[in-house]
């Protein structure tokens, strides 16, 4: 039995590192392991022994069994590496290449970036600000008092600094760009003109319109003299720059504490062309550029003497602005992570 065995390995061994394909290895692997393989038919003998013979002659045959599928699995891997190598040589060189993917921007960008360059023109700076704001900016400095009912509308998220020795409340995740407003006019001097993109967040329920975290690109401008029709013109060319020259626009008249009066500017729905739609609350317009000239309490928090200074600002709801110059009718593409819908720009 022994012998047999050992016949059987080597006469199996020798026609496997013999073969050179794959299907001849296939055929030996049946011819040895399979139903009525070589190897098996000896290992069903083996119940035929004596009791005591059996352990050892199994072990035997264990080993053989194992040598000869670790050989065959090492012949395939041989067989494979050399047809590789074979393919190699017949690469075409003179083949067209294949490109790689090359990522791009991203529409947000894409339309920030278009805007910062409108706004440049017009001689306005792009300022950045902390998007962990203190209550004072976000609020205070802003003509929005501790109890004011403004503050409800603005589902403000509040750092947890139980373990820190800043003020309960005092520090949060700014709700408006707005913000930057005290910053800058503590720091300069008028005449001002500048941008400020960014993030803002509140703890809003998502929807086809809304999010929790959300761009906006606020602005301002300070000088000696500066009038409501300042801020019309200024909207209106921006706009009719950022959404071609026949974009119907209108205004109305709305509340903001830091603003006064206040306005809100509505473009015409991009979606369904003003006929009314989910996106727009069936009303045809959508909102997308609150402004308004700066509150005087807002100018004096800054130090500076409303009777000599006057200015405008405007906030430009970003992502709003990115659905609705590509018609998408839902914010939530824009952070959707399927890249057939980035690929798209
Ligand atoms: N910060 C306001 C908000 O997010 C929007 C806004 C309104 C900004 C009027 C302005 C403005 O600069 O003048 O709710």
């Amino acid at each position: 039995m022994e012998e047999t065995l050992i016949a059987i390995k080597n006469s199996a061994l020798s026609i496997i590192l013999d073969s050179t394909d794959k299907k001849s290895l296939e055929e030996i692997k049946l011819q040895f392991l399979g139903r009525n393989g070589r190897l098996t038919l000896a290992i069903k003998e083996i119940s035929k022994l004596p009791q005591e013979r059996r352990p050892e002659i199994g072990r035997l045959a264990n080993e053989v069994k194992k040598a000869i599928e670790d050989t065959i699995e090492s012949q395939e891997s041989r067989i494979k590496n050399q047809e590789l190598g074979t393919k190699k040589r017949e690469i075409d060189v003179t083949a067209p290449a294949i490109l790689p993917t090359i990522g791009h921007l991203h529409p947000t960008t894409i339309v920030l970036y278009e805007v910062i360059d409108i706004f440049k023109g017009l001689g306005f700076q792009v300022a950045d600000g902390p998007e962990i704001e203190s209550d004072y900016y976000n609020f205070e400095a802003l003509n929005i008092p501790k109890h004011h009912p403004s503050r409800d509308t603005q589902q403000t998220l509040y750092l947890d600094t139980r373990n820190s020795k800043v003020v309960p409340g005092e520090l949060i995740l700014r709700t408006q760009t707005s913000a930057m407003q005290g910053r800058i006019m503590e720091k300069s001097k008028p005449p001002i003109r500048v941008i400020v993109p960014g993030k803002n967040f509140r703890y809003e329920q998502v929807d086809a319109s809304h999010s929790f975290e959300f761009w906006q690109i606020e602005g301002f401008l300070l000088d000696k003299v500066v009038r409501i029709t300042d801020l019309f013109g200024t909207i209106d060319y921006v706009l009719r720059r950022l959404m071609g020259e026949k974009i119907k626009i209108k205004f109305a008249t709305t509340n903001f504490p830091f603003v006064e009066p206040g306005v809100d500017t509505y473009i015409e729905c991009t979606v369904c062309n003003g006929r009314g739609c989910s996106f727009c609350k069936q009303s045809g317009w959508s909102e997308i550029m609150p402004a308004g000239m700066i509150h005087p309490n807002v100018l004096k928090a800054a130090r500076y003497n409303p009777k000599e200074v006057s200015g405008f600002a405007f906030a430009i709801g970003l992502s709003r602005l990115v659905t609705l110059k590509y018609q998408m009718d839902d914010l939530r593409l824009l952070t959707n992570p399927d890249l057939r819908i980035l690929e798209q720009f």
